[in-house]
């Protein structure tokens, strides 16, 4: 089945430009809620990222019958009880600027040394089909919490999420190599293997 649109459902401008640079061969097929003029605010009230993504992918598939992609995405840090995790973009306030959420949790790992600061970004793709079929994939990446905020790239947690292969933090990876190596990547990709073993060409 050759598809021509496919909408992801996400509000988050800073996801979105990830999303379009992961899927760049068919980034003219994605378009976003805004560019389908369609303002919606979905609850997210799963408890798994699981649950989220369908949640989100679900209702818009249902409102506008296209197939609809949807992410849920977040840190777990395990010295927090892998909080904040599905709540990372609520965390403290969905509009507190997140210097204010990075410093919150460097304050709370400050008796944790090494490895207990280890955290990982999770993110889950759900594609929803108007038949009815729902598609899943989860990518992960494994790092620790820094002790300051570092780099000017990427998003929300980037700054303090510290990848020890590259001895960077993840806001001062260059774009390409935090796509490359990201959780959102590795579920995206791992989405488009998924749609091509259904014989969905896209
Ligand atoms: P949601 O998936 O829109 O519910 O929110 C995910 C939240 O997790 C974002 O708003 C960020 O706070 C955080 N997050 C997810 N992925 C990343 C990432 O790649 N970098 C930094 N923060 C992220």
């Amino acid at each position: 089945m050759e598809v021509n649109k496919i909408i992801f459902a996400t509000g988050n401008e800073g996801k979105m430009k990830e999303i379009r640079e992961i899927m760049h061969d068919i980034s003219h097929k994605i378009k976003s809620l805004k560019e389908e003029g369609l303002e919606v605010h979905i609850e997210e009230n799963g408890t798994t990222f699981e649950e989220n993504a369908i949640i989100k992918a679900k209702t818009i598939c249902e409102m506008t019958g296209e197939i609809v992609m949807a992410d849920d995405s977040g840190l777990e840090v395990d010295y927090m009880d892998k909080q904040p995790g599905v709540y990372s973009a609520r965390y403290l306030g969905e509009d507190t600027p997140y210097s204010i959420k990075n410093a919150a949790i460097i304050k709370n790992l400050e008796n944790a040394k090494g490895d207990e600061r280890s955290a990982r970004f999770v993110c889950v793709i759900a594609t929803a089909f108007p038949d009815g079929r729902i598609l899943t994939s989860r990518g992960t990446i494994e790092g620790l919490i820094d002790y300051q905020e570092r780099g000017e790239n990427g998003f929300g947690y980037d700054p303090i999420f510290y990848v020890p292969e590259y001895s960077l933090t993840s806001a001062q990876l260059e774009p390409d190599v935090k796509n490359r190596i990201s959780h959102r990547g590795k579920a995206l990709r791992l989405m488009k293997e998924k749609l091509k073993n259904e014989g969905i060409d896209c």
